[in-house]
């Protein structure tokens, strides 16, 4: 089964009702799967451990077309966490195989990425993959970075905290080389060195197969999330369960919103206060200035912006740069 349906499946006046009833409310732009649950499905259906991993990836696709079709335009899914490199060889190489012929072949099937305009971007810390899988994900991401439909973000080698360590090691090294000052360092700028920073934070996060935790997902983007866990097993997932996750949301939306004002207001007072300290620091070690106060802090936060920017464009060109490397020697292997 391919990513992206050729041609759309058809669905029952049942199927339209409902969604036509859904869409009376918010509908999330942003949901995060935890598909769990295939080696289970696996066992309850005698199958082999890789065949449960294989429907895995079919209902993945199934649920892509789900959510298009309703209008949920971004998705996030957890496909191979770090962790998962503890499972057995045999394991981790039928995932890794999986990973290889489907990204394989959805370089092969371009123009159904072009079709959909959907951007493919995979996260994680990839340089733990095997290099023939760094590349063709390189090449999928580097092709469709600029379509603007839909997104899908594929967590691939990836656990929230070793992403959230590289963030502070990006940051770190911003303030040894003086582009940023360590006063700059902010849960904003924290936000921007994320493997996500290209994403707004989910709305609504699913976890299939009962497990009601996050194993290591989406830990700081997920703080006003909608959390949904649902018993059915990953490849048991039905547009049922995406529409109950929905009704979920819309009835904790109110609530959702609120905590989030909240949270963005208190955010901005914080660097209102942060700002006001520098120029205060700053005036204490310098002659007098002919500027109003208020017109010293907006000064100084015109100037952090600037520096955070020129940060920020000194950390995209290093990932591009690595994107860019692994395409060119992809089109000189050509595997
Ligand atoms: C969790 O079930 C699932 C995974 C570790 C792999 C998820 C991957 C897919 C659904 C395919 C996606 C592939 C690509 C290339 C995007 P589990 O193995 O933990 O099963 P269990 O909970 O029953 O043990
Ligand atoms: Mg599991």
């Amino acid at each position: 089964m391919s990513w992206f349906p050729e041609k759309k499946s058809g669905q029952s006046w049942i199927h339209r009702v409902c969604q036509r009833i859904l869409k009376n409310g918010p509908i999330p732009k942003h949901v995060a799967f935890i598909m769990d649950g295939n080696r289970r499905f696996a066992v309850k259906n005698h199958m082999e451990r890789a065949e449960g991993h294989f429907r895995g990836f079919d209902k993945l696709s199934e649920t892509l077309e789900w959510c298009l079709d309703i209008g949920i335009t971004e998705v996030t899914v957890y496909a191979f966490s770090i962790e998962n490199f503890k499972r057995s060889k045999d394991e981790v190489d039928c995932l890794m195989e999986l990973a290889r012929q489907k990204f394989t072949r959805l370089m092969q099937e371009k123009e159904l990425i072009q079709k959909h305009q959907v951007c493919v971007r995979v996260l994680g810390n990839l340089s733990l993959l095997p290099l023939d899988i760094q590349e063709v994900i390189a090449d999928c991401v580097q092709f469709s970075k600029d379509n603007e439909r839909a997104v899908l973000n594929v967590c691939f080698s990836y656990t929230s905290r070793e992403e959230i360590c590289a963030a502070m090691r990006e940051i770190a090294e911003g303030v040894q080389l003086g582009l940023i000052k360590d006063s700059d360092v902010s849960e904003d700028l924290m936000e921007k060195c994320l493997y996500t920073s290209q994403s707004p934070h989910p709305d609504l996060l699913i976890r299939t197969s009962g497990e009601v935790r996050l194993s290591d997902f989406l830990l700081w983007q997920t703080s006003f999330s909608c959390l949904s866990f649902v018993e059915v097993l990953w490849p048991e997932f039905s547009i049922w369960h995406l529409y109950g996750a929905i009704l979920h949301y819309q009835r904790n939306y109110p609530a959702i919103q609120r905590a989030i004002d909240s949270a963005m207001s208190d955010r901005e007072r914080r660097q209102r206060e942060s700002d006001c300290s520098c120029v205060l620091s700053d005036h204490k070690s310098s002659d007098q200035s002919n500027y109003s106060m208020t017109e010293q802090i907006l000064q100084y936060a015109k100037h952090r912006e600037a520096r955070l920017e020129q940060f920020l464009q000194h950390v995209n060109s290093k990932r591009l740069c690595y994107f860019k490397e692994l395409v060119s020697r992809h089109k000189t292997t050509g595997v």
